[in-house]
């Protein structure tokens, strides 16, 4: 998909600043580094516009982009990197809770595993916590590139049994290497924001 319109509106860290347009919000949560901003880059076609990094930790605020004035993509910073400081995490932590607790224009998360592993307690964490917000979830499990096809039924339901997947959710593996659930992802997050 072609995309003409694509701005960063704001990098927020505070209510006071979220974008007040009232379009639909999708927002991207998972570990740190496990390609929350190449899955944004891939969906939007763009090479560097969510910045990545081989370094974990390189998202630090709530990035809101704003696709052809119809929908936003919220970035959020990766949860369970080690080397970040308790405060640090901690504000981390705060900041989203903020957010999913007062966003009214949300519609949906797409939450992020790592095809190649068990979720860790971080990801089963924030996906209860999601449910707890009565989120429809995606969980997208990416880097799929890096296994083999004959893992992908052994994969899925180590994932799923490691998460409590609900069955009313979606899951969908990903690459930003082969961009194969590209054409999923885009149908659920079109199902879920009316766009
Ligand atoms: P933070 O902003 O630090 O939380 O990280 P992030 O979740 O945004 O991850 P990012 O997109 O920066 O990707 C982290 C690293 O994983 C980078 O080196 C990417 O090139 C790599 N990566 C991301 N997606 C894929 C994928 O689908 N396949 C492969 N092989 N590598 C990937
Ligand atoms: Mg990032």
């Amino acid at each position: 998909m072609q995309f003409n319109d694509i701005t960063l509106l704001i990098s927020a860290v505070d209510p006071k600043q979220y974008p007040q347009d009232g379009l639909p919000e999708i927002v991207l949560s998972g570990r740190s580094n496990v390609g929350k901003s190449s899955l944004i880059n891939t969906l939007l076609s763009r090479k560097a516009l969510a910045r990545t990094s081989s370094k974990p930790g390189k998202t630090q605020t709530l990035n809101f982009y704003q696709i052809e004035k119809q929908l936003i993509f919220v970035d959020v910073p990766g949860y369970g990197y080690a080397k970040v400081s308790k405060q640090q995490r901690e504000r981390f932590g705060q900041i989203i809770e903020t957010y999913l607790q007062t966003r009214e224009v949300l519609q949906g998360a797409v939450l992020l595993v790592d095809a190649r592993h068990e979720p860790t307690e971080d990801d089963f964490n924030m996906y209860n916590y999601l449910k707890y917000y009565d989120l429809p979830v995606l969980v997208v499990a990416t880097k799929v590139d890096k296994i083999k096809r004959s893992q992908h039924n052994k994969q899925t339901k180590i994932i799923k049994q490691k998460l409590q997947f609900d069955p009313s959710d979606q899951f969908v593996f990903f690459s930003a290497e082969t961009k194969v659930g590209h054409d999923e992802i885009w149908q659920w997050i079109k199902a879920h924001t009316q766009v």
